[in-house]
């Protein structure tokens, strides 16, 4: 795969892709981002990977630098030059270049800039063995439904959950279970899958939602509600989902089994039906 990015109406070499360093993006993490899995050169779920974005710039105010119809015909160049069958598009848009003030400026242009990498799925290990998890308060601000490029409270999350032998942190505020660092998180119990709600707690995945639609489709029973801290502790299985991490069981939290310790049933059942709907849609589009 070619190292192609895009900034500002420009495709370069990404190693030649520059921004100034008052950019707001470095300077204040003044941006938003998505992340878009592409599998067989085609990109998943677009249009809710753009309605999302849409919806973060209006959360930080900024007006979207692109209509969707662009974006959609720059993402798709972006991974032909690229070319690589399974990528994983990054795109940010920052709030643009300005002398340093936290005050928006009158007059910036917004950065769009986009890059793709190999899209790495998990290993066929991993997913027959699970994934360890860690809890942690989750201190993060109060905005968490805004896809914001400031991570730091992520950073440091899941930088904790790696210091300690695990792969994620699941993470509760105020006694409830909101998601990982860097994915959401779902609980089985009883046959019945638990999700938290889609609120200023959470990211809103696009990935959960498949996961909700495909638990339909299969005739696994729901709820989306408030998770205390003990029905995560006693879950029979532990999910995460996210575009780079599909839907992944959580076997081991703060170093005890979860269940049986191994992927559950249910895990499997969606894990399938996630494998083949990708398929299906792939196909659809060809
Ligand atoms: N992360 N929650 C958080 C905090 C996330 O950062 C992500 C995704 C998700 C899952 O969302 P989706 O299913 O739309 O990928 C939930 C991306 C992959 C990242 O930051 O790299």
């Amino acid at each position: 795969m070619s190292d192609i990015a895009y900034l500002n109406g420009e495709f370069l070499p990404l190693d030649q892709a520059r921004v100034s360093v008052l950019d707001r993006g470095f300077i204040f993490g003044d941006g938003v981002y998505e992340v878009i899995p592409v599998y067989s050169r085609r990109p998943f779920r677009l249009p809710e990977h753009l309605a999302r974005l849409r919806r973060s710039l209006n959360a930080i105010r900024l007006a979207n630098p692109l209509a969707d119809a662009e974006w959609t015909r720059l993402i798709h160049d972006l991974i032909a030059r690229n070319g690589g069958e399974d990528q994983s598009i990054y795109l940010q848009v920052t709030r643009g270049v300005a002398k340093r003030d936290h005050a928006f400026p009158a007059d910036a242009k917004p950065t769009v800039f986009m890059m793709a990498s190999p899209l790495v799925a998990p290993s066929r290990e991993l997913i027959e063995k699970g994934a360890s998890a860690i809890t942690a308060t989750d201190f993060r601000w109060l905005r968490c439904d805004v896809k914001a490029t400031s991570l730091l409270a992520n950073c440091l999350l899941r930088q904790h959950a790696l210091d300690a032998g695990a792969d994620e942190v699941v993470m509760f505020r105020d006694g409830s279970l909101t998601e990982g660092s860097a994915s959401n998180v779902f609980v089985v119990k009883r046959g019945v899958l638990l999700a938290p709600p889609k609120n200023q707690l959470v990211l809103p995945g696009i990935t959960y939602d498949v996961v909700l639609e495909l638990a339909a489709a299969k005739n696994v029973p729901s709820e989306v509600r408030k998770i205390p801290e003990d029905e995560v502790r006693n879950a029979d299985e532990l999910w995460l989902s996210s575009s780079s991490k599909e839907v992944l069981a959580i076997t081991t939290l703060d170093g005890r089994p979860v269940g049986s310790g191994r992927p559950g049933a249910v895990f499997k059942l969606i894990h399938q039906a996630f494998q083949d709907f990708k398929r299906k849609v792939m196909r659809q589009a060809a």
